[in-house]
């Protein structure tokens, strides 16, 4: 039956023939068929449900505070901009103003938008930053301390969103983000243990001063109240002076003078300098939906669509939810996308990134011709085609609906937990660590195994590669999904099983984010699973067909989204393999 496809599949790749199978859904309940003793999802969380505005994020406070913003008037982009701040105040591994990242925004009347704050490389980068003498990368000087730092983009992309689709004053959306730093917010079991874990990195890195540790010198315990003066401070410095705010003055001072310290590299002039950009969004289609989201610097727009077109034509449905045929074609797709990730992707403003040629039904059709049914295809032998012519998940996204359909998600990171975990002293807010996102060497695995290229060497003022995803979904010309996830390299993936679970195996929002997830990024050549996720049937068949796989002891993915029903009602799905909550009004 699956030669035959295999035939089916030739002639009808990307042809926008739609494939009549007219089999029966058996969609996500065939793998309980299966084994009756397994179930598909991480938990039986529940969505959250309301018809005039969904917040989903990784935080309960910051959820609350984006759909006060909604209920104060606000739209999409007020309670977006409201969270970003919120989240670098009770987030603090993720949440960021020391980090950057990418919005994707489509207003109501359907056009879409996409913003880059992702951080850049100081002026002083350079290509070999990271080596000794002998060309050898320096162990963790990429990962850890005031070198790692990337100039901070996110201040500056929330001004230049409010700038141009905001609508409430700017001091009403930092209010909140301060208020939580000044009076105080209560930590979360997961937020006091992701603290105590980083303890001896952050007195290491940052003697004399007392940013994120326990009065006391105890550990923190769930319900402690924590307060955050100084980055408190710094809030109403952005709240009073905007871009200066955090560029200029007092705080650009702090920063400068930590770098100095440190013999960190950024200067005045990078942070004077640093402008996110607003780019075109990367638009496509699988089967009758569009796909809106986010071109380089991340690479995680171009994988998506490469990934859903790689398996468009292919019945998954019919075939259910991880069956060993569904699986095998999303490792196989997966495969060949990080594989083009690695010798195509960089910042676009530095490098040509062939992203139409990577996304033409053609290009695809000739990356799949040695896709064996039979036999899982070597990563080593598969480099990235030839065209004509990332346990951190320490990154973390949001979703947002407004009463009149804006919708806007947001992936923002400070790449590892807690970034390069040096706090500015004076400013209290940790830095990132994105420079590792950089190859710093061609050929060497960063942080996530991810391996890269000259399209993603180091260069001055150049932003470093992301995988971060930030993606819309339209059904029939109208709002339908809101998608998005922390999680290194797994972010491609996670987001890509996450539309497949609604699109094709009629799951909620809420079981697709609930839904265990799998990975495959190329090199290293395994397929990692959550527990669970595979029948031993499934794990039998794709052993015998050669494929490495092996159990994830860390979960996949931090999904936050939001689906559009068809009466209108919102549906906010946020994972539950973290804090993450929906707030909707
Ligand atoms: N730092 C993770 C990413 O941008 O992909």
């Amino acid at each position: 039956m699956k030669k035959t496809f295999g035939i089916l599949f030739l002639l009808l790749f990307f042809g926008q023939v739609t494939v009549g199978f007219g089999q029966e859904n058996k969609g996500f309940y065939q793998f309980l068929n299966d084994d009756p003793t397994q179930k598909p999802f991480f938990s039986d969380k529940k969505g959250v449900f309301a018809k005039n505005g969904m917040v989903a994020s990784a935080h309960p406070e910051a959820s609350r505070v984006g759909t006060a913003i909604l209920q104060a008037g606000g739209n999409a982009v007020d309670a977006a901009i409201a969270v970003q701040f919120a989240l670098a105040v009770v987030h603090p591994a993720a949440g960021n103003i020391g980090g950057g990242g990418f919005l994707v925004y489509r207003a109501k009347d359907g056009q879409s938008h996409t913003l880059d704050f992702r951080e850049k490389a100081p002026l002083a980068g350079s290509k070999d930053m990271y080596l000794d003498a002998s060309g050898n990368v320096i162990a963790g000087l990429s990962m850890t301390g005031h070198l790692a730092s990337g100039v901070p983009g996110s201040v500056d992309g929330m001004v230049r969103a409010h700038e141009r689709f905001g609508s409430l004053p700017w001091a009403a959306l930092l209010q909140p983000a301060i208020d939580l730093a000044q009076n105080g917010t209560v930590l979360t079991e997961k937020e006091a243990l992701g603290l105590n874990r980083i303890k001896a990195d952050i007195v290491r890195l940052n003697p004399q001063k007392t940013y994120l540790l326990h009065p006391d010198g105890k550990n923190w315990q769930k319900g402690d109240l924590w307060t955050q003066a100084d980055l408190a401070e710094t809030l109403k410095r952005i709240q009073r002076k905007g871009r200066k705010g955090f560029y200029g003055g007092k705080t650009a001072k702090m920063l400068l003078a930590e770098m100095k310290k440190g013999v960190g590299i950024i200067s005045k002039k990078d942070l004077k300098q640093y402008q996110s950009v607003w780019r075109e969004a990367i638009v496509g289609t699988y089967k009758n939906y569009k796909i809106i989201t986010m071109p380089p610097a991340s690479s995680g727009g171009v994988a998506l669509l490469q990934l859903l077109r790689f398996v468009e034509p292919y019945p998954l449905k019919k075939w259910g939810w991880h069956a060993d045929s569904t699986v095998q074609v999303m490792i196989e797709a997966e495969r060949r996308a990080y594989a083009d990730r690695a010798k195509f992707l960089g910042d676009a403003d530095f490098v040509k990134v062939p992203v139409q040629e990577l996304t033409d039904g053609a290009y695809l059709k000739s990356r799949w011709a040695d896709f064996n049914w039979d036999r899982a295809t070597d990563s080593k032998a598969l480099n990235g085609g030839n065209l004509p012519g990332y346990e951190s998940l320490e990154t973390t996204h949001f979703s947002v609906i407004d009463r009149d359909g804006n919708a806007a998600a947001i992936t923002t990171t400070l790449n590892g937990g807690y970034g390069s975990r040096v706090l500015v002293g004076g400013a209290g807010f940790l830095m990132n660590n994105e420079m590792d996102d950089f190859s710093v060497k061609p050929g060497v695995p960063n942080m996530f195994g991810l391996i890269g290229n000259a399209a993603n060497a180091i260069a001055p003022g150049k932003r470093m590669l992301s995988s971060m995803t930030p993606t819309i979904v339209e059904k029939d010309g109208k709002l339908f999904l809101v998608v998005g996830t922390p999680g290194g390299s797994t972010i491609i993936t996670s987001v890509f099983q996450t539309i497949l679970n609604v699109l094709e195996h009629g799951m909620t929002i809420q079981q697709a984010v609930n839904a265990l997830k799998f990975h495959h990024q190329w090199l290293p050549d395994m397929t990692t699973f959550e527990n669970g996720a595979f029948t031993e049937n499934t794990i039998n068949k794709l052993k015998a067909r050669g494929y490495n796989l092996n159990t994830q002891k860390n979960t996949i993915g931090r999904m936050d989204c939001i689906m559009v029903l068809p009466d209108g009602t919102l549906e906010g799905g946020s994972d539950p393999r973290g804090d993450d909550t929906s707030v909707g009004h």
